[in-house]
């Protein structure tokens, strides 16, 4: 297979244009068409944010296109340069302040202030003003409603209230992971409103694209912009830190603002405009057994060639269980409409689109998919609001779509709401009990044991004679001895050496023995937006979940991740720790960026297309987080309290597309509670739902050092129950620091031993995960018949280095690293690891000599992973041997290290660590702030 950078960046720019939504544009303010003169105000323009925070944000990229970057390269646009130099000064004084790392960086930067004089004068120079407007947030750390945060800050609405009283024609970016509070008077006062989100380190152009009218806007809202905060059902619950009751159980979003609250949206769900007119006419409708088609035709009726979204809703009959006024059914983008074409859109909708669950028997079915008797209307347009009826059935029987048998229901008692629909009164919610059940998983269990494989012993069987058809799974794992089952479990990482460097984690053959009876070795990297190899190596990164899903385009979303699964295969990397697809509860929620929407039938489909495209070149994702992790604060422990209901409707419903339409096979659980147990060992999630309901047979995956919990035990929630894991049938902990042995005392062989977990439970996540990997590049690898990447047009910089000859160094107390034939001249790189018995001070002596004079100056940057952690600066020594020695502290079992050589003259002689202090893992981070030492590894 051939990767062309030069398409991945043509299509990721292509991705950025078409997921951008414009929301107002007065006066065809945009595009900036023919020469024009603009201002770019905010200082964020100079930082343009490509993704969130966090593991989702960590791709190393060789360079990251703003939108100040790109529009400075437009020919036609002349950028005020005297106001970008007013920025910059300012900035020296003010620097981006990067906060202090993971989950600590501002939400927000400080905004420069701004005269009347300075945007009077800049309105004199330049026909329109840009305001850029930025906002990160992202794991570990929910957005909160504050100034700067959710909400725009002071001098934020100073500014846009001076350049708006000086301009005619201003233009507000929003360049942010998800939505923002968009209350403010001010911002009614522009006159085009556009989201940028984050578009990952080309996004710049995408936006380019679209200001300059290259590209004609065709994104759409994933999500209901209300007027205030308080206006969404969620907020009253979100954030709470101890028991999220989701009160307003399946109204999420539009489900609740077109049912009862219509007044109180701003922008609705699938809103966005373009800069040509659409008209969108129907032409047909037609109802068989349930399963609808509608046809849309699409006309371009303005000046300028564009592309469309048809969204199709449905309004489900109120019935016994009560209705969202709409449900997305159905979408399409239309292709690249000239203007006076047309295009006929067809539609096909499945009831279990439509279809409702009964948790409580109201409707006659209890834990069924049922439609309930009564008049469905469709309905067909450009966004919630705009859509007119397509056409009426009527189901004159309740009918059962899906007899399930009911799981994963609260046991705390609470109320939800549901609609009160009256004719001649205004809709309004009332309250209702939600069902509760007995804890019943541990009998479930019990009654569902899988049968035992008689041990065997070890026959030489290879995984290669089950993929040849020569054994079958079976026969192969019946020589797994408990050590075997017991290690394979483990996934291991960070950092693992038996996959590729500074990658998230190992998985399979991560022993001696299970290596030898070929499993190979998988390699999960984050997620979602490209890959993230902490070694430092450059990689692509993608714009976010939000953006992609705006583009409402499944056919683009697939291309673009077909070219990351190659670029996957490049790197030996196998499973990438995507797609995100918690839903868009609350809009304060941190992880936003990643995920796609509030809407769980456009989430399915955009996780469905992402899987397509990377299983179209042999790699894979990991859909997470299984499932109601829909808040960072206290994720390793709140309780997500949610209806049987609103799982199955909501929280439920993508993952379940993913399996059933994108085919995933592999899964990550969430670090939290969902009704009371901690995910990981839930047996109803992971066992009945995921593969007796939806036929799942791949690898479900914990949490990285998630904790584990058996339900009605939650007081003894811990990271070492793999038990109660493998019980529940979550095949993978992840991670171990070293798989091979019980370093951090997992209660596998125990509790095998005590009986309470059987070998029959322990083969079948050894099968699914030998399963998995049978069709994963590592096996292929493994096999040495490696699948081939031919690669094209792939930037090259000064600090990209070859991956496959890192060697790791095992250090028990002392070790010296080899410098055979060592390239110290400009530019180059010295790459190696260090796997640590202990961590602890270690003591760095680095013996060198160089030819040229004293004064001669020489630095070399130390990177640890990707993060520089020391510049040492070498003088000359007129030929003279030295040494140079550093206290480093070493703080993980394995450490990437590079020496990056600024300047060429200095030769190396010598390079050892030896262990000068040992730390216990428990008091690392107290050592941390309290030991000396120069410089850290991590
Ligand atoms: C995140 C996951 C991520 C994992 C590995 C966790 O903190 O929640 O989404 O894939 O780390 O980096």
């Amino acid at each position: 297979m051939v990767l062309d950078y030069k398409e991945y960046e043509q299509t990721a720019r292509q991705m950025v244009a078409e997921g951008c939504v414009l929301l107002k544009n007065e006066a065809d303010t945009l595009p900036l068409s023919g020469k024009q003169k603009v201002a770019v105000f905010g200082r964020i323009q100079r930082h343009y944010y490509k993704s969130g925070t966090g593991s989702g944000g960590m791709v190393n990229v060789h360079k990251v296109v703003g939108i100040l970057d790109a529009l400075l390269e437009e020919r036609n646009l002349k950028v005020d340069k005297k106001l970008l130099k007013v920025y910059d000064q300012w900035e020296k004084k003010n620097p981006f302040n990067e906060g202090i790392g993971w989950a600590n960086e501002p939400w927000s930067q400080e905004e420069m202030p701004i005269t009347d004089e300075l945007a009077a004068e800049c309105s004199e120079r330049n026909d329109a003003a840009v305001i850029i407007i930025g906002r990160t947030a992202g794991e570990d750390k929910d957005n909160v409603n504050e100034r700067g945060a959710f909400r725009l800050s002071e001098l934020e609405i100073d500014l846009i209230n001076k350049v708006t009283k000086y301009f005619s024609k201003t233009i507000l970016l929003y360049n942010t992971g998800s939505i923002m509070d968009m209350q403010e008077e001010c911002i009614e006062k522009c006159q085009a409103i556009l989201y940028c989100w984050q578009g990952g380190m080309i996004g710049g152009y995408g936006v380019a694209d679209i200001l300059t009218g290259r590209v004609n806007p065709s994104g759409r809202l994933t999500d209901t912009i209300a007027r205030h905060i308080e206006d969404y059902p969620s907020t009253g619950s979100f954030g709470d830190l101890v028991r999220n009751y989701y009160k307003e159980d399946i109204y999420v979003g539009y489900r609740y603002f077109e049912t009862v609250a219509k007044e109180k949206v701003l922008y609705p769900f699938g809103y966005g405009l373009s800069y040509t007119e659409f008209k969108q006419e129907i032409v047909s409708f037609k109802e068989v057994k349930n399963k609808l088609t509608v046809t849309v035709e699409v006309t371009n009726l303005g000046e300028r060639a564009g592309k469309e979204v048809v969204q199709v809703y449905v309004e489900a009959p109120q019935g016994a269980l009560g209705k969202p006024a709409r449900v997305l059914a159905g979408f399409e983008k239309t292709k690249l409409l000239k203007p006076g074409k047309s295009q006929k859109i067809i539609i096909k909708v499945s009831p279990e689109s439509y279809a409702s669950y009964d948790d409580m028997g109201a409707s006659g079915h209890r834990y069924c998919y049922v439609l309930e008797r009564g008049q469905y209307h469709v309905y067909a347009g450009r966004n919630v609001r705009e859509a007119a009826c397509a056409g009426v059935f009527e189901i004159s029987e309740t009918q059962v779509l899906e007899q399930l048998s009911g799981c994963m229901a609260p046991i705390l008692p609470y109320k939800r709401m549901r609609p009160v629909i009256k004719q001649g009164e205004a809709p309004r919610m009332r309250e209702e009990a939600v069902p509760t059940e007995e804890e019943t998983e541990q009998k479930r269990r019990d009654e569902n044991l899988p049968e035992e494989i008689a041990y065997t012993g070890d026959l030489g069987y290879q995984l290669r004679d089950v993929a040849d058809g020569r054994i079958t799974m079976d026969e192969f794992v019946a020589q797994f001895t408990d050590d075997d089952l017991s290690c394979i479990i483990r996934g291991e990482g960070m950092g693992s050496p038996k996959v590729t460097p500074g990658t998230a984690a190992a998985y399979g053959g991560v022993s001696e023995h299970l290596d030898q009876m070929g499993i190979p070795c998988g390699c999960c990297s984050d997620g979602p937006s490209g890959m993230r190899i902490d070694c430092g190596m450059k990689a692509f990164s993608l714009p976010n979940g939000t953006l992609i899903a705006c583009s409402y385009n499944l056919q683009l979303v697939e291309k673009l991740f077909t070219l990351l699964g190659k670029e996957m295969v490049s790197n030996k990397i196998d499973n990438i720790l995507g797609p995100g697809m918690n839903i868009h509860r609350n809009p304060l929620n941190g992880r936003n960026f990643e995920y796609f929407s509030e809407d769980p039938y456009l989430t399915g489909k955009m996780a469905a297309a992402q899987l397509r495209g990377l299983h179209s070149v042999g790699v894979t994702g990991t859909i997470k987080h299984f499932a109601g992790n829909n808040q960072e604060a206290k994720r390793l422990k709140v309780d997500s309290v949610i209806s049987e209901r609103a799982l199955r409707e909501i929280y439920l419903k993508g993952f379940e597309m993913a399996v059933r339409e994108g085919q995933a096979d592999s899964v990550m659980t969430t670090y939290g509670q969902l009704n009371g147990t901690w995910t990981a060992g839930r047996y109803e999630l992971n066992t009945e739902i995921l593969r007796k309901e939806w036929g799942f047979d791949g690898i479900v995956m914990t949490d990285w050092w998630a904790k584990i919990s058996c339900q009605g035990k939650p007081k003894e929630a811990n990271q070492t129950n793999f038990a109660q894991m493998i019980r529940a049938q979550n095949d993978l902990y992840m991670v171990c620091p070293k798989a091979d042995t019980n370093k951090t005392g997992d209660n596998t062989l125990d509790e095998l031993e005590a009986g309470s977990l059987t070998r029959g439970e322990l083969q079948r996540s050894a099968m699914n995960i030998c399963r998995q990997l049978m069709h994963m590049p590592a096996y292929f690898r493994k096999i040495e018949k490696p699948l081939e990447v031919e690669i094209l047009n792939r930037p090259v910089t000064e600090d990209d280095f070859d991956m496959d000859s890192i060697v790791y160094y095992d250090v028990k107390s002392r070790v010296e690293i080899p410098l055979d034939a060592l390239d110290t001249s400009k530019g180059s790189n010295f790459v190696f690891a260090l796997a640590v018995e202990h961590v602890g001070i270690y003591d760095m002596k680095i013996g060198y000599h160089s030819e040229l004079l004293e004064l001669a100056q020489i630095p070399v940057t130390i990177f640890t992973q990707s993060v520089p952690v020391g510049v040492v600066t070498f003088n000359g020594t007129n030929g003279e041997h030295r040494e140079l020695n550093r206290r480093v502290f070493v703080s993980n079992k394995y450490v990437i290290i590079r020496m990056h050589f600024a300047q060429s003259g200095v030769n190396f002689d010598k390079l050892s660590f030896s262990l000068s202090e040992k730390i216990d893992e428990a008091r690392i981070q107290e050592a941390v702030e309290t030991k000396k030492y120069d410089i850290r590894f991590t």
